[in-house]
């Protein structure tokens, strides 16, 4: 009984594609993902802690007020570039899994386990870190008025955040749907709460910061590149269209018409919020503040500034409870392919989520945030490099699969320089800051992507399992309570 009501309702927690109904015929998922659901998708996951915490370090590295506004709306056009270029591969090849499915089908099985072994160990848990830093920065920030919260302090109410969120979302998927929409309502709210106090002080004249606003701009081409990885986090969530193709209504009119709205809007809200922090505060004063919207809210809203931490902390409360919910999807089309631990793609028997990968998810992340070196822009470091490398594979596989399956059906076809500028764009991101400032975190990243290779050889490509996999694999199915989703492949 307990298999069949996982069969049903393994839709919600696992968003495979097809379901079994009550006379075990096979549904297909509903397409019920309108041009408004997909665009709060979109919005609701790009927007989430950069915003609030990225504007000191592009500033940093940028120099001036105008080349910080600059890189902000060139991520924004590579991150539209970039989904334009995704358009064309979801509506193509329309299967859940995201870039997994377009690398696997463009350079093969090698290239879709090293994507999948890099996000499930390396790029969701860091993002899902990055994300509770920032909630962690935010929640401590009002109690140490005019200082840094110390180090111990914060990194308790990261690991607060990674914990809750696990909880939430082992426990009920209804649950980590309603955190989603609510906390979606707060960091709207907050944004358009800051542009407008921010244009209110504008209007009363404070344009001293903006003047001269390209005064002493960075003349490096690689220095630019390290600012583009902080404004590049807060526009991550850019392809997350791709992860629920099947889920949208008549997709060949509105993937594309949600993207084309949703990312420009995106962009245009970022600058505005920036054109507010600079009305403000003084590039310096953005430097050397650990949570910008804090200082803003003091100086705008007075007695109401008590209202920023709270809704930052809400805005990041709900893109960790995002991306980890989104998680389950890739780590479930890996392990269905027998590219990860079936049992990460297994589902529990009495809450029906994919508790396995969750809570493997949440135990990396909280590694990740333990070092002392680990903070924001460090591990923004790792997963931009990481996941960038993989994007720019997945731009190149836009061209590559024009020639190799030209049959293919194509409803969108993206014109063709915009992934090669995506693709050229990668690279430039991928090996400058290698040669500006050259740290072990890129090493790090780079060996671990290939260290790889050494799992698949023997253990997927020769299937040669290690025998305490099977007893084990019982045994943790048994403490978890969780059973092989419906359509597992053996
Ligand atoms: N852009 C988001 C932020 O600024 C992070 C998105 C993380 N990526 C993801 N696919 N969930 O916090």
């Amino acid at each position: 009984i307990m298999e069949t009501k996982v069969r049903k309702r393994n839709l919600d927690s696992t968003s495979s594609a097809t379901v079994t109904d009550d006379k075990q015929n096979v549904v297909k998922l509903k397409q019920e993902v309108g041009v408004l659901g997909g665009i709060s998708l979109v919005v609701g996951t790009m927007i989430g802690s950069g915003i609030f915490m990225s504007p000191a370090s592009i500033l940093i590295h940028a120099h001036s007020v105008g080349a910080s506004l600059c890189i902000w709306a060139a991520c924004g056009v590579l991150a539209t570039f970039g989904a334009m270029s995704y358009i064309e591969l979801g509506l193509m090849i329309k299967k859940s899994g995201g870039e997994y499915q377009y690398l696997k089908a463009a350079y093969g099985e090698v290239a879709a386990f090293l994507f999948a072994w890099t996000s499930i160990i390396v790029t969701k848990p860091s993002s899902f870190a990055i994300i509770a830093i920032g909630f962690a920065q935010y929640v401590t920030a009002p109690f140490y008025p005019g200082c840094t919260p110390p180090a111990t302090i914060q990194k308790c109410a990261a690991a607060f955040c990674i914990l809750i969120i696990s909880l939430i979302n082992c426990f009920s998927v209804k649950l980590s749907n309603f955190v989603q929409i609510f906390f979606t309502a707060a960091k709207l709210l907050i944004i358009a709460s800051i542009i407008i106090g921010g244009f209110v002080m504008l209007g009363q004249g404070h344009t001293e910061n903006l003047t001269n606003g390209f005064e002493g701009s960075a003349k490096s081409f690689s220095a630019i590149a390290v600012a583009f990885y902080s404004g590049l986090w807060s526009y991550d969530g850019w392809n997350q269209l791709n992860f629920v193709t099947e889920e949208l209504q008549n997709p060949v009119r509105n993937f594309p018409l949600t993207i084309m709205i949703g990312i420009p809007m995106v962009t245009v809200l970022y600058i505005l919020v920036n054109i507010a922090y600079f009305t403000v505060m003084t590039p310096s004063e953005i430097i050397s503040s650990s949570a910008v919207a804090i200082t803003f809210g003091d100086r705008v809203f007075g007695p109401a500034s008590f209202i920023v931490p709270v809704a930052v902390a809400c805005s990041t409360f709900g893109a960790a409870n995002g991306s980890a919910f989104t998680a389950g999807r890739l780590t479930y089309a890996a392990g269905r392919n027998g590219h990860m631990l079936k049992l990460f793609s297994y589902i529990s028997v009495t809450k029906l989520t994919p508790s396995p990968a969750l809570i493997f998810n949440s135990f990396i992340a909280l590694l990740m945030i333990i070092p002392d070196a680990s903070n924001f822009s460090t591990l923004i470091d790792y997963f931009t490099f990481a996941s960038w490398i993989f994007y720019g594979a997945t731009f190149l596989s836009v061209i590559v699969l024009r020639f190799r399956k030209p049959e293919w059906k194509r409803p969108y076809r993206v014109f063709i320089a915009i992934p090669a500028i995506c693709f050229i764009t990668s690279c430039y991101l991928i090996v400058a800051p290698i040669i500006d400032s050259p740290q072990l975190a890129y090493l790090y990243a780079a060996i671990f992507i290939i260290a790889g290779l050494v799992f698949y050889f023997p253990l997927i490509y020769f299937k040669k399992v290690p025998p305490f996999m099977e007893p084990l694999t019982s045994f943790l199915q048994q403490v978890l309570e969780v059973v092989p989703p419906p359509d597992m492949e053996d």
